[in-house]
């Protein structure tokens, strides 16, 4: 057989139900979506769409260049330096998405000679990132400090880095951030951390996982966040030291080689930014429906994952059975993706539920008694 077969391995991950297509989904109504990462509700909040369209009306659509040679504008600098006082660093630089901002800050700080500690559920991003930096890659076992440290003491390495993310993307639990700041310390290594799903979400302000924990940035020196989730926009950020700053933008190649984002992005996120400080209640009420909902999946039996965050995935197994599942929950109403191999680990097939403060009680309650019916192990 050819090569260049390609409906072969198309038709095999058909059989293996492993088969994706993007669902197009219209606004204007259709299912109720479960399985967005629009945690605070805020895609849609009018005073960021007016924000966004305000400033089209005066920067235009596109920026016209890469940020450093002619499509750096003031609405990037002042989202930067918001990002940056939001998350207590010194500095913040922002990239056009979270994917690409974990490759090119993996790629400029560590190479050949280098390793980086990758714990084995990170997000697709950082194992890319990781891949691509030429380092040497050292996986580590979920959330397990003993395995990292064990590696640790035998791995020799110019710069050592330790990658993680803060809420797993699948699981929805977190890392244990204190203690990987404190392993990272005894052996000399840095800490980077993508919270891009816990940010806006968890901590003061929702100023993210690290700002809960008050861990600074000699503790945590690499602060990745996503500005298409909680904060409902589009794009990524890095926080940390100027000096770690300055040095990405000499260094990172998907930060200087690519069109910065369009300037009014800019002015939507500075907006949604604003409503995520200074409107708490989102927060507290994301809370409420992430206890209903887990006492309710509890009362019903249905297989939780060890949560406390937005993410509530339920556990399936395989990738065939989520696929019907989450077909049954489109035909009552509910759109939840079935995430399935390779972004879960084979026979880790599941139904990643998330919650935002854009449901309601009624919403979360729907939910569960549609969840009821479902033949689920
Ligand atoms: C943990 C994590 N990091 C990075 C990303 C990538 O961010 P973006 O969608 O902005 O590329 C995602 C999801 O998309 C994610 O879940």
């Amino acid at each position: 057989m050819s090569a260049w077969n390609l409906q072969a391995e198309l038709t095999a991950l058909k059989e293996a139900a492993l088969y994706r297509q993007p669902r197009a989904l219209d606004a204007s109504g259709g299912p109720r979506v479960f399985c967005s990462n629009d945690y605070l509700g805020l895609a849609q909040h009018p005073r960021v769409r007016e924000a966004l369209a305000l400033a089209a009306q005066v920067e235009g659509v596109g920026s016209s260049g890469a940020h450093l040679v002619t499509g750096h504008r003031v609405l990037h600098d002042r989202l930067a330096v918001a990002l940056a006082r939001w998350t207590g660093r010194e500095r913040a630089l922002t990239f056009s998405t979270g994917y690409m901002a974990n490759i090119g800050v993996l790629q400029a700080l560590v190479g050949r000679g280098d390793a980086v500690f990758s714990d084995q559920f990170n997000h697709a991003s950082l194992i890319d990132g990781a891949r691509l930096s030429r380092a040497t890659v050292v996986p580590y076992r979920h959330n397990d400090l003993e395995d990292l440290e064990r590696h640790l003491k035998t791995v020799r390495a110019r710069r050592r880095l330790i990658v993680t993310d803060a809420v797993f993307s699948m699981d929805g639990d977190l890392a244990p951030l204190r203690e990987l700041a404190e392993v990272a310390a005894r052996h000399d290594a840095w800490l980077m951390v993508d919270d891009a799903h816990g940010i806006g979400v968890l901590g003061k302000d929702g100023a993210g996982t690290l700002s809960s924990l008050a861990l600074s940035a000699a503790q945590a020196p690499v602060l990745v966040g996503t500005l298409g989730k909680a904060l409902g926009t589009f794009g990524a950020f890095v926080a940390g030291s100027a000096e770690l700053i300055e040095y990405l933008v000499q260094r990172a190649r998907s930060y200087m080689f690519t069109t910065a984002p369009p300037p009014a992005l800019a002015a939507a996120t500075l907006a949604s930014l604003e409503l995520v400080r200074n409107e708490p209640e989102r927060r507290a009420h994301l809370q409420r429906l992430v206890a209903q909902f887990r006492d309710g999946a509890q009362a019903l039996g249905l297989p939780l994952m060890p949560s406390a965050t937005p993410i509530q995935p339920l556990w399936v197994g395989e990738a065939e059975t989520a696929l019907v599942q989450s077909r049954a929950l489109e035909r009552a109403g509910f759109l939840v993706t079935a995430i399935r191999p390779p972004t879960v680990p084979k026979g880790g097939a599941r139904l990643r539920i998330t919650l935002s403060a854009a449901h309601s009680a009624q919403d979360v309650d729907d939910l569960l008694e549609a969840l009821a019916k479902l033949d689920l192990p």
